[in-house]
């Protein structure tokens, strides 16, 4: 459509654009976040569960049921997060974005209570490497408990800000984390040990800073908003 034609919409016609333009934006944003989440499980996570031999495991064998249930409710929790999102479900299906909502947090402290011992514990690193997932699993589950004594004391907006919070750094430690590692063209410039370090410390601290800048930005807003 021609820009002249586009000025002389009516306001109605307009915002129903803007709104159907951010509407293509969410479900393209939100196809690119579970596509990823398909890829590594699918690439990194399911031969854990069905392939139950030492060469599947490898270095991960003499630890088998910590993995094994790492795994296995991570992949509940990934997947009952970003249900968690949909403000349709929300509206419309209270229940079933309650259920998924109890699905994730309670997941969530297995998956947390098992990557803090790996992190701990690491086979595929140095103690760097280790420490890095350590807190990212450590700040996760601080925000999922943030999220859930916020909804149980009735604080809307809390709950929604920490389970994004709690959200953000899940995917970190599924995705991100081996977006970094799978970067090995910067291993001749800077070693295959820094990366595999930088790899647990700037999957989360970089993206919750992302998300905190966003979510006070978007806080200023409203505010102008109200005082306009
Ligand atoms: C809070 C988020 C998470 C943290 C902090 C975390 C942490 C960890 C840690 C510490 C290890 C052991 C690494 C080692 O010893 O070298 C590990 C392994 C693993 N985690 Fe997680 N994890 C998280 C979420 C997830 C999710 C959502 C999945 C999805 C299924 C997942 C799948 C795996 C897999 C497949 C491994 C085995 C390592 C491999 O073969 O790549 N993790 N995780």
């Amino acid at each position: 459509m021609s820009h002249s034609a586009d000025s002389v919409l009516a306001p109605g016609a307009a915002n129903r654009r803007t709104r159907s333009f951010g509407s293509t934006l969410a479900i393209l944003w939100w196809s690119a976040i579970v596509g990823a989440i398909g890829y590594y499980v699918h690439r990194d996570a399911l031969h854990y569960l069905f392939d139950y031999t030492p060469v599947s495991f490898k270095h991960f064998w003499p630890e088998r049921w910590v993995i094994r249930s790492h795994i296995a409710l991570a992949m509940l929790m990934i997947t009952s997060g970003p249900l968690q999102f949909s403000s349709w479900l929300r509206r419309r299906h209270a229940t079933v974005h309650r259920w998924s909502g109890y699905v994730f947090l309670s997941t969530a402290c297995v998956v947390a209570a098992t990557a803090m011992y790996m992190g701990l514990h690491p086979v595929e690193g140095d103690v760097v490497y280790g420490v890095g997932l350590f807190f990212n699993a450590f700040f996760f589950l601080v925000s999922a408990s943030i999220a859930y004594y916020a909804i149980r004391t009735g604080n809307i907006q809390v709950h929604r800000e920490w389970m994004l919070r709690a959200f953000v750094l899940a995917y970190a430690g599924l995705v991100i984390v081996r977006v970094i590692e799978d970067m090995s063209f910067l291993e001749p410039l800077i070693g295959a040990v820094a990366l595999n370090d930088l790899s647990t410390w700037v999957n989360w601290t970089v993206p919750l800073m992302i998300t905190e800048v966003a979510l006070q930005v978007s806080r200023m807003r409203v505010r102008t908003n109200v005082t306009a």
